[in-house]
């Protein structure tokens, strides 16, 4: 196990007494971001349900920043090795990190990303606000080109949903040496899988809505960096932008944290099971998934995570049959996101922004922490249910 060891000037929420830094990250998602242990105090945050305080304290007007929202920062900072910043979604915070660019700044990003950020993105380029250039050349190596006179490079790693992996150090290298900044969206591999900032990267950013919450009850996003100034200026940024999470959403968030160890664990094994068996099974035409030898980025994956995270993509061949997986499935939920505790699966390509390099027969499962043969039963089921391939 890792250590969550780290140097975080993160102020203490309440003023506790510095948490120690050498914990253990599973002794660490546990204790972080608590109360101090004295004498008739609450054991877990609070839920403060106020815009307003009394003048004259730390804390004026809930969106400058609150208790809870330090506690949030302080423990997804200490995770992640740097300065977090929370978000009321992950988009949020992918926002603020573009919006903090210079106008006409040259952003490189990879082919497969999330597609709200994809999105996002090509809207900006359009605009003239930023010059948006490609990561890969066609063959898919990096191309190192295209980092003349960037500001900053954009990765996601594994990706959703081709789950393409990135070699974060080397392409972190190369990056700097060009002068460009790193972002790396560490939504899939959480930082339990994976730290980013330690691989040389200069933020992280997450979808807390995923892995941190962890039980599909929550919206919120995290930047992480280790610069203390960048971390700063985003907080008060943030003020502006007017993006911050509500009370019960930390509470939530918290929470959802003290189990990521051990969720993530029991997924990714899981995940890791499926997709082997999944391999082998005459319904599905491939699989992606970084833990299996045959996935292009394997050994870069297995050099710089740790398990290789809870989602599986498959290609059922045509689109009609990946539709019937997702209305097949009877402990398989057909729902959008991941991360959560229940197992969830859907053919991306029913969003009409998701990109077309994105087959229409491919179904994305996000592996949830229920009992792992029960997952592949009702999966082995479905796709022997499914129409057969067309020969
Ligand atoms: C990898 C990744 N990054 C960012 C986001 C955006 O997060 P949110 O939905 O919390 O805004 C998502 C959402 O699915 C995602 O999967």
């Amino acid at each position: 196990m890792p250590s969550a060891s780290t140097e975080s000037s993160a102020t203490p929420p309440h003023g506790k007494p510095s948490p120690d830094f050498s914990w253990a990250v599973d002794t660490a998602v546990v204790h972080l971001g608590r109360p101090p242990t004295l004498p008739g105090e609450p054991l877990n945050l609070a839920i403060t349900p106020a815009s307003a305080y009394v003048a004259g304290g730390e804390v004026e007007y809930a969106r400058d920043g609150t208790t809870a929202m330090m506690a949030v920062e302080q423990t997804v900072g200490v995770l992640e090795g740097g300065h977090g910043v929370v978000y009321s979604t992950g988009m949020a915070a992918a926002s603020a990190v573009l919006d903090g660019l210079v106008v006409g700044a040259i952003v490189v990003a990879p082919p497969h990303l999330y597609t709200g950020v994809a999105v996002r993105l090509r809207q900006l380029n359009q605009e003239g606000r930023i010059t948006l250039r490609p990561l890969m050349d066609s063959t898919g190596e990096v191309d190192v080109t295209q980092f003349t006179g960037a500001h900053l490079v954009w990765m996601e790693t594994p990706s959703n949903p081709m789950l393409d992996i990135i070699d974060i150090a080397a392409v972190t290298q190369l990056a700097h040496n060009a002068g460009a900044q790193v972002l790396c969206d560490n939504t899939f591999a959480t930082p339990i899988g994976q730290n980013p900032l330690a691989l040389g990267a200069d933020y992280v950013l997450h979808s807390a809505t995923k892995s941190l919450g962890g039980h599909s009850d929550l919206m919120a996003g995290v930047v992480v960096t280790a610069q203390p100034v960048a971390a700063e200026r985003l907080r008060e940024q943030r003020v502006l932008l007017g993006s911050v999470p509500g009370a019960l959403e930390c509470f939530l968030l918290l929470r959802g944290i003290r189990t990521l160890t051990l969720r993530y664990e029991r997924a990714h094994t899981s995940a890791q099971l499926l997709a082997e068996r999944l391999a082998g099974h005459h319904g599905v035409t491939k699989v992606h998934y970084p833990g299996l030898p045959d996935h292009p980025g394997h050994d870069i994956a297995q050099r710089q995570m740790k398990g290789f995270a809870a989602l599986i993509s498959i290609d059922l061949g045509t689109a009609e049959r990946a539709t019937e997986l997702c209305e097949s499935t009877k402990l398989w939920i057909h729902s959008t996101s991941l991360g959560g505790v229940e197992s969830l699966l859907e053919r991306r390509r029913r969003w009409a922004k998701e990109s077309p390099l994105v087959p229409d027969s491919l179904v994305r499962l996000a592996v949830g922490i229920e009992n792992a043969e029960d997952l592949w039963s009702d999966l082995d089921q479905a796709l022997r249910s499914l129409t057969p391939t067309p020969s």
